[in-house]
């Protein structure tokens, strides 16, 4: 009888150390339910309005316009295209970067001074660092 008594509340703790241990097992996968096929595709985004953003910069230093303007759409299409992934993943504080930088790329490829598009420009620089240091880690995601 003594056995018994002992026995009740050891198995009804094991029970429910198991379901908790289960639903944090639930939990990790479903934080870290992001695809190798996602990462890859974001990734093309990422280097192609990382590249375009450059390429802008030095158009401009060189008074490309032409060109300048040209990439600059190309960067803005691409961080439109980060903006729609953060936006399916609901992280509107990713949605907010994303769009910053496309607007202001769009900005950009639509003034006409070398002046000009350096200014506008400028608050993309910002969502370079505000972006990557909540979501990226190094050439993966974090907090998805
Ligand atoms: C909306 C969020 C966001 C913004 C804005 C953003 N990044 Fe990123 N970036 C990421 C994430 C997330 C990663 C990690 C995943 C990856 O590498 O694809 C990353 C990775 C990178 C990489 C490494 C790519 C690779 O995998 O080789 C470069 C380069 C980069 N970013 C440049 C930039 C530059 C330059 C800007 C600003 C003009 C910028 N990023 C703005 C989210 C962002």
């Amino acid at each position: 009888m003594k056995n018994s008594r002992q026995i009740a509340p050891n198995c009804v703790t094991i029970t429910a150390m198991r379901i908790a241990s289960f639903f944090t097992a639930a939990l990790l996968l479903a934080v870290s339910a992001l695809s190798a096929d996602e990462l890859a595709d974001y990734t093309k985004l990422m280097k192609a309005g990382a590249a375009a953003n450059g390429a802008v910069r030095k158009a401009i230093g060189e008074k490309d316009a032409t060109t300048a303007a040209a990439k600059a759409k190309e960067m803005a299409a691409a961080f439109e295209g980060m903006a729609a992934f953060f936006k399916a993943k609901g992280k509107e504080d990713g949605v907010k970067f994303a769009e910053t930088a496309a607007a202001a790329a769009k900005a950009a490829a639509a003034a006409t001074s070398p002046e000009d598009m350096t200014a506008a420009l400028a608050p993309a620089g910002a969502t370079c660092r505000g972006c990557h240091t909540v979501y990226r880690d190094g050439d993966k995601f974090k907090g998805l």
